[in-house]
C-alpha cells in the first residue's frame, strides 16, 4: 500500500457510494427515514407485523422513563414466530442452518420442519422435567444445533434463557445462575476446538456445588469424553429429547414476557443481567435483520460469525435471521480450525451471501495474508457486516478488498446487550459509507451526541452518545435491580439513555462511535469491566492490590494490563516472580474466563493513588501505552509513576 492511498483512505470524508445496481434492489429505500420519523411509534407497530401474532397489538408504546413496554396488548409464541409459522406458509423445505463442525468435512443440514420437530422434542423434555412459564434456565453450551434449538424451546414453554457463554468459568457461570435463580441448566460435555475435545460439563458439576436450587441438567453428547454423572439430577439429551413427540402445542404469552436474560459487564464486579422481552425485542431484531443486511429470504444465505453466548449471536443467528425466514450458515469452530483459510472454504463451498463479524476477527485474518481469501473464490458475497468494537479504517479497507472484492457495501453497526438490536449503522443502498464510521441511527432510533452538560455538540466535535427516545428491543432493566437500571444508563443524563461510549459527529455530520469511556473494557470484542478483573487479581491469596486498565492492542482492539502489589515476605520477595505471574493470569483465566487473561501483569512496589486514595487509573493507562504523563501533581507520590513506567519497560509476561 502506498502511503498517499492510505492517506486517502484515512481521510475520513471519503465515502464510497452504493452502487446504482444494489441500490435499485435494496430492501430500504431513501424515504424509510421520513416515512419513520412522521410517526416513529406507528412505525415500529408496522415493523411489529414482521411476527407473527396470535393477538395483534393495539398498543404500541408505554412509556414511563426508563421503562418501557411495547405492543403489550399482543400475543404470541417466539418459537412459532421464528419457526413453526415458516412451515406452515409452506417453507418447510427451506434450509434453516447449514451447520458446519470445527472438523473439516462434517456437517449437518437443518430445514425448518426438522428444527420445528427438534424444538417440539426439546420443548416436551424440558416440560417432562419440570420447566414452566416464567422459569430462567441457564444455557451453557458450545456453537452445535442443540444450543439453538434449547433457546427455542425454553422460548416456547414461555420461560427465560439466560445464556453463559462457554468460554466462562464455573465461577462466572455459578454467579449467573444464582442471581437469575436458574432451576435448570442444558448444556453439553464437551467442545471441539482446532479438533481438540474440551470438558464443559465439569465447569457445570463445579458450578452448581454453590447452586442447590438447580433441579436439573440437560446435557448433550458432542465430544464422548467422560463425565461426572449426578443420578437424578443429570439427564443425557439423547435419552430424554429424542424419544418425545415432534410435536408441540404452543401457548401464546404476552408481549412483555421476558425471553432473554444476557450478563454483560458494568463498571462493578457483579455483571448485569440484562433482560430483553419478547414482542419488542424480536420486532427490532428482525427488522434490523432486514433492512441492515438487506436480506431477501429466498436467495440469502446469511453467516453471523459469531458465538451464541453473546448478544450478537441471540440476535443475528437466532432470533432475527429465524424470525426472517433466512437460511444460515452456524459454525462450531475457530477461525483457523483446520487451517487458516477455513472461513473462505466455507464461503465459497456454502456461497455465503452476507457475512457478519467482529473486527478482532478481521485484524487477525488480515494478519494471516491477503493471499488466503484472494485464492478463494468469494464473488458469492454481497454485504458485509462488522459489530463490536470500533473498526480502524485499515482493517475496514482490507474487509472490502480482499473480502467483499470492492463490491460489496459494509455495514458497521452499532449496539450493545442492552439496546438487543442495532441502532447506529449505515443502510446499504443508501448510505455512502466511511471506513470506520457507523454514521447514522437507522430509522424510528433517535441518537445524539452530547458534551458534558448533555447539550449536543456540533459537527466536528465529540462527546457522549445518548439515545433520545426509546426503541422496541430496549432492555426493561437489569434482572432483579430496577434501581441500578435507572442509576446506570438514566442518570448521568437525565431524560436520555447513556450508552457508555464516545462518539464523534464529523464535519458531514455523520457519526464515528470512539468505544467505551467508562472503566469497561472491549477486548476482542468481548466487554470486560477492568473491576472484575481487579477483583479477581486479590481474591489470590498473594496479591496485596490491583489495578486493571484496557491499553491498545493492535488485533484485540484493547488488551488487559494489570499492576499488582504483592503481599509478600521478605523471602518471597527475593525469588523469580515469572511462576507467580503466570499462576496469577491462570487465576484470572480460572475465576472469569480465558477472555479475561491479563496480557501483562506488572509487579509493583505501589500503585499511584490521588490524595483521597483513588487509584489513577488514567495514569496508568498511560503508562500501559507508553505516553508521555500529564499532569501527576494530584498524586500522594509522582515518583510511583515513574517507577511503573520504568517496571513496565523490564517486563516480559506477554505471550
Ligand atoms: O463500546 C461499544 C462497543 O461494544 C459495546 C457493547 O458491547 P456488548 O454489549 O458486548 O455488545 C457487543 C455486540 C453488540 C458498546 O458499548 N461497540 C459495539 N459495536 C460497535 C462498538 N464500538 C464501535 N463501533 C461499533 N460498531
Amino acid at each position: 500500500m502506498t502511503e498517499a492511498k492510505l492517506e486517502a483512505w484515512l481521510d475520513e470524508r471519503r465515502a464510497f457510494a452504493p452502487s446504482a445496481e444494489f441500490a435499485a434492489q435494496a430492501n430500504a429505500q431513501s424515504s424509510i427515514y421520513e416515512e419513520a420519523d412522521r410517526d416513529f411509534e406507528a412505525w415500529w407497530r408496522s415493523e411489529a407485523n414482521r411476527l407473527h401474532w396470535d393477538t395483534p397489538p393495539t398498543k404500541t408504546l408505554e412509556w414511563d422513563l426508563p421503562f418501557a413496554k411495547w405492543f403489550s396488548d399482543g400475543t404470541l409464541n417466539a418459537s412459532v414466530t421464528c419457526v413453526d409459522r415458516h412451515v406452515n406458509e409452506g417453507r418447510g423445505d427451506k434450509v434453516a442452518y447449514y451447520w458446519v463442525a470445527d472438523a473439516e468435512g462434517e456437517m449437518r443440514t437443518i430445514t425448518y420442519a426438522q428444527l420445528r420437530a427438534m424444538v417440539c422434542q426439546a420443548a416436551n423434555a424440558l416440560t417432562e422435567l419440570g420447566v414452566k412459564e416464567g422459569d430462567r434456565v441457564a444455557i451453557y453450551m458450545p456453537m452445535i444445533p442443540e444450543a439453538v434449538v434449547a433457546m427455542l424451546a425454553v422460548a416456547r414453554l414461555g420461560a427465560a434463557h439466560s445464556v453463559v457463554f462457554a468460554g466462562f468459568s464455573a465461577d462466572a457461570l455459578s454467579s449467573r445462575i444464582l442471581d437469575s435463580d436458574c432451576q435448570y441448566v442444558i448444556t453439553a460435555d464437551g467442545a471441539f476446538r482446532r479438533g481438540a475435545a474440551s470438558p464443559l460439563k465439569s465447569a457445570v458439576d463445579e458450578a452448581l456445588q454453590s447452586c442447590p436450587n438447580v433441579k436439573a441438567v440437560l446435557v448433550v453428547q458432542r465430544t464422548g469424553g467422560d463425565v461426572h454423572w449426578v443420578e437424578g439430577r443429570d439427564y443425557w439429551w439423547h435419552d430424554v429429547v429424542d424419544r418425545q413427540s415432534d410435536q408441540h402445542e404452543a401457548k401464546s404469552f404476552p408481549a412483555e414476557q421476558t425471553l432473554v436474560i444476557m450478563y454483560t459487564s458494568g463498571t462493578t464486579a457483579k455483571p448485569k443481567g440484562i433482560f430483553h422481552t419478547t414482542g419488542g425485542y424480536l420486532t427490532q431484531a428482525a427488522s434490523t435483520h432486514h433492512y441492515v443486511f438487506d436480506v431477501k429470504r429466498d436467495t440469502d444465505i446469511c453467516w453471523t460469525a459469531a458465538d451464541i453466548g453473546w448478544i450478537t449471536g441471540h440476535s443475528y443467528i437466532v432470533y432475527g435471521p429465524l424470525v426472517n425466514g433466512v437460511t444460515q450458515v452456524m459454525y462450531e469452530g475457530l477461525p483457523d480450525s483446520g487451517g487458516r483459510d477455513r472461513w473462505w472454504k466455507i464461503i465459497e463451498e456454502l456461497k455465503v451471501t452476507i457475512l457478519y463479524t467482529a473486527p478482532t476477527t478481521i485484524r487477525t485474518l488480515m494478519k494471516w495474508g491477503p493471499e488466503l481469501p484472494d485464492s478463494h473464490d468469494l464473488s458469492s458475497l454481497r454485504l458485509l457486516g462488522t459489530v463490536g468494537e470500533p473498526i480502524n479504517p485499515e482493517a475496514w479497507m482490507w474487509y472490502r478488498q480482499h473480502v467483499g472484492g470492492n463490491r460489496c457495501p459494509i455495514v458497521d453497526t452499532w449496539w450493545q446487550t442492552e439496546t438487543g438490536a442495532i441502532l447506529v449503522s449505515p443502510l446499504p443502498g443508501i448510505t455512502a459509507t466511511k471506513p470506520g464510521a457507523a454514521m447514522h441511527a437507522l430509522p424510528g432510533i433517535y441518537v445524539d451526541v452530547v458534551d458534558n452538560d448533555g447539550k449536543s455538540v456540533g459537527n466536528g466535535e465529540g462527546g457522549y452518545l445518548v439515545v433520545t427516545k426509546p426503541w422496541p428491543a430496549m432492555t426493561r432493566g437489569i434482572y432483579g435491580d430496577p434501581e441500578r437500571f435507572k442509576e446506570t444508563y438514566w442518570k448521568r443524563f437525565p431524560g436520555v439513555y447513556f450508552a457508555g461510549d464516545g462518539a464523534k459527529r464529523d464535519e458531514d455530520g455523520d457519526l464515528w462511535l470512539l468505544g467505551r469511556i467508562d472503566d469497561v473494557m472491549n477486548i476482542s470484542g468481548h466487554r470486560l469491566s477492568t473491576t472484575e478483573v481487579e477483583h479477581a487479581l486479590v481474591g489470590h491469596p498473594a496479591v496485596a492490590e490491583a489495578a486493571v486498565v484496557g491499553a491498545s492492542d493492535e488485533t484485540t482492539g484493547q488488551a488487559i494490563v494489570a499492576f499488582v502489589t504483592l503481599k509478600l515476605s521478605a523471602e518471597d520477595a527475593n525469588k523469580d516472580q515469572a511462576p507467580l505471574i503466570e499462576e496469577l493470569r491462570q487465576h484470572v483465566a480460572k475465576v472469569i474466563s480465558p477472555i479475561a487473561k491479563p496480557r501483562q501483569i506488572i509487579l509493583t512496589p505501589d500503585l499511584p493513588k490521588t490524595r483521597s486514595g483513588k487509584i489513577m487509573r488514567r495514569l496508568l493507562r498511560d503508562v500501559a501505552e507508553n505516553r508521555s504523563l500529564g499532569d501527576v501533581t494530584t498524586l500522594t507520590d509522582p515518583t510511583v509513576v515513574n517507577m511503573i513506567a520504568g517496571l513496565m519497560t523490564t517486563s516480559s509476561s506477554e505471550e
